[in-house]
């Protein structure tokens, strides 16, 4: 959507995967959606290197309001959960320069069953500008398929004469997962900003896998859809819950990050692990996400094991050539394996070589030359990153 909003991938945090529609505050008082729970999550933002990393949204998923618009069928929030109301929440939120995200659902109920904004949509768009809401994810529960291409489209309409400028993220072709004819990704990144494309993530490498095939599967169709204002969502990262390893995090991590996918964690902040913590904000990885051209990595070589991407980078000498990130997933369960390749075999071709670094690592292979073999071991359920910057000729020739 050409609004002038996500011109990189989106980057925050957001309640689902980590809360689900956790309602009951008394059992469970720190993990329930209410305010405090954004609250918390927005100071954790903004104190512990997030915000400064490039994680700058707060996102309120499913179960936030009351049950019942009131009598001018306006949406309200939850009167016990949120006390102080949305608007009060998104000032918190926007004084420590955190952007503030809410969910609805386009039928008639959402997905866990609150009001939907079906023959609501206008009043909803109003109320979420009234609330200074700055990004929106509209669900696709309980409405009839063939009204998608026609509701989308007027939400995002709506949302646009209020004149706020708020980030529209559509569920739109997650729902037709099974009706592949019938998703238009040139009409849906006409009216979205972002959409959600396939079943819900959750905290499992089995789960990760899955949609990492099916985006395997699907890349001709993704990559040439992909980019500056428009972005395909693979869903949440899970890295820094229970039964997600550190390997399993790299991989995510690496993977979203070679997309350019949304990087939107769904986690418990307040008590995530350093090592965990380091992934998410590792600055070269989210370098190359967040790099202006905003081009999806292809899946360039693959065998049973290991699968091997190339994104295109724009680079700082692009009168030389352009620099490349390169990620290399070991899908094996159990066995690390060695993996070799050849710079020229990806594309990557300037006569004078590149500079090679593994993010991960943090090891530099110094320059390699397009016929030069570069070699790595990677864990069982891991990745590896790398960054190829161009050299120019009269560079010194540095080698390790
Ligand atoms: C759907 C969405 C999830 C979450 C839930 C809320 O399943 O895909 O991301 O928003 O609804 O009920």
């Amino acid at each position: 959507l050409d609004n002038g909003l996500a011109r990189t991938p989106p980057m925050g945090w957001m309640s689902w995967t980590a809360f689900y529609c956790e309602i009951d505050c008394v059992k469970h008082p720190t993990g329930c959606i209410n305010e405090q729970l954004y609250k918390d999550m927005t100071d954790r933002l903004a104190e512990d290197g997030y915000l400064e990393a490039g994680y700058h949204s707060v996102h309120i998923d499913d179960c936030w309001s009351e049950m019942e618009r009131d009598s001018n069928g306006v949406l309200v929030a939850n009167k016990t959960r949120f006390p102080s109301g949305m608007k009060a929440l998104a000032k918190y939120m926007h004084d420590k320069g955190i952007n503030f995200g809410i969910y609805e659902d386009y039928g008639t109920k959402t997905c866990g069953g609150y009001p939907g904004s079906y023959q609501h949509l206008k009043t909803d768009a109003e109320t979420f500008a009234a609330w200074d809401v700055d990004y929106l994810k509209l669900d696709g529960c309980n409405i009839n398929l063939d009204l998608m291409p026609i509701g989308y489209p007027e939400m995002g309409r709506e949302l646009n004469k209020t004149g706020r400028p708020i980030i529209y993220s559509c569920s739109w072709p997650a729902y037709l997962v099974d009706q592949p004819q019938k998703v238009d990704y040139n009409l849906i990144g006409k009216w979205c900003n972002t959409w959600r494309n396939f079943d819900d993530i959750n905290s499992s490498w089995k789960s990760i896998q899955s949609i990492i095939n099916y985006y395997d599967h699907n890349q001709d169709k993704h990559i040439p859809t992909h980019g500056p204002g428009k972005w395909h969502d693979p869903d949440m990262l899970v890295i820094g819950n229970p039964g997600i390893t550190v390997d399993m995090s790299l991989a995510q991590m690496t993977i979203w990050c070679i997309w350019a996918a949304p990087l939107i964690m769904s986690n418990d902040l307040r008590i995530i692990g350093k090592e965990f913590r380091d992934i998410l904000l590792n600055k070269e990885a989210i370098r190359i996400n967040q790099d202006r051209m905003g081009i999806m990595g292809r899946l360039v070589a693959n065998t049973t094991d290991i699968g091997l991407y190339v994104k295109p980078l724009s680079s700082e000498s692009p009168e030389v050539s352009l620099s490349f990130a390169i990620a290399i997933l070991n899908r094996n369960l159990s066995t690390p394996k060695s993996v070799q390749f050849h710079l020229k075999h990806l594309g990557l071709t300037n006569q004078f070589g590149y500079r090679v670094r593994e993010i991960w690592s943090g090891k530099d292979y110094g320059r390699k030359m397009p016929h030069d073999e570069v070699e790595i071991r990677v864990n069982p359920t891991s990745a590896a990153l790398f960054r190829a910057d161009p050299l120019a000729g009269n560079e010194p020739r540095f080698e390790k």
